[in-house]
């Protein structure tokens, strides 16, 4: 192979990875190396001209930057600026009317994640709006009252592992958790609470990067970076009538974290 055709060849292999800037740090290595024909031990063995070998591509550094995942100076509006008001990073946008950011209070010491919006959120542009978003409501602000904390829903930050509605309410699939995760961590990470409370298997999953279900890590304290995280039933799983011990346990859970975080 020519130098050349060999120059045209990794520059070709490196586009099909996506990386379109190179550039040399030092000098070319040569493509092409020449090797010493094989001896022949006698006749009528023909000689064989063994193929010429390529060399690895020359060490090439990608000029691309990716976005920092922690930009310096975050705020609750850069991320929600990041993610933008028509956000297509994902097939979600599809079907989806408004993207459910989050709301409550931005220095908020205690923080709720759920799964995603259902019709009622996606409807309005808020988390937890509908039926679950009720019993939540009545979840906080029952425990509270009962254990003498004095905080309602809009002391605390709610928001969601993925901003949009999945079509039939369906369970978010792994590559669009990890899209939308990438703007739950930066919330995280900027309201920094005391306390997380995972509601359900996907904000547990994402939020704890494990496959464990909810019933094993409920009850006990776990960690996303330094942040104690609780894990309990979604309010919806809690709205079925066949789950009432999960209610029992639910309000267990949550009265754990409200006394961690407000006593
Ligand atoms: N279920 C969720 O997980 N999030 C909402 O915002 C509403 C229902």
């Amino acid at each position: 192979m020519s130098h050349p055709d060999a120059v045209r060849q990794y520059l070709e292999f490196y586009k099909d990875l996506g990386i379109k800037e190179l550039y040399r740090r030092t000098a070319v290595v040569p493509a092409v190396a020449a090797v010493a024909p094989v001896a022949v031990a006698a006749p009528p063995v023909p000689v064989v001209t063994p193929p010429a070998i390529v060399q690895p591509p020359p060490i090439v550094e990608s000029l691309i930057t990716l976005p920092p995942l922690e930009p310096e100076n975050d705020t609750l509006d850069a991320i929600r600026k990041d993610i933008g008001p028509d956000c297509k990073r994902c097939r979600l946008c599809e079907q989806r009317n408004k993207i459910v950011f989050g709301s409550g209070n931005e220095n908020a010491k205690l923080v709720f994640v759920g799964e995603g919006p259902g019709a009622d959120e996606d409807a309005q542009g808020l988390p937890f709006v509908g039926r679950a978003g009720q019993l939540l409501t009545q979840m906080i602000e029952g425990t509270a009252s009962k254990e003498g904390i004095a905080i309602k829903r809009p002391d605390v930050y709610i928001c969601n592992v993925v901003k949009c509605r999945p079509p039939e309410n369906r369970t978010p699939l792994p590559d669009e958790m990890e899209i939308c995760g990438q703007y739950l961590f930066r919330q995280l990470m900027v309201i920094k609470p005391k306390a997380i409370c995972a509601l359900g298997s996907t904000a547990a999953k994402a939020v704890l990067g494990t496959k464990e279900g909810v019933t094993k890590l409920r009850g006990n304290w776990q960690k996303w970076r330094d942040i104690p995280v609780m894990v309990t039933y979604h309010p919806s799983y809690l709205l079925r009538p066949y789950n009432q011990n999960a209610k029992r346990e639910a309000w267990e859970d949550l009265k754990k974290v409200l006394h961690f975080v407000y006593d």
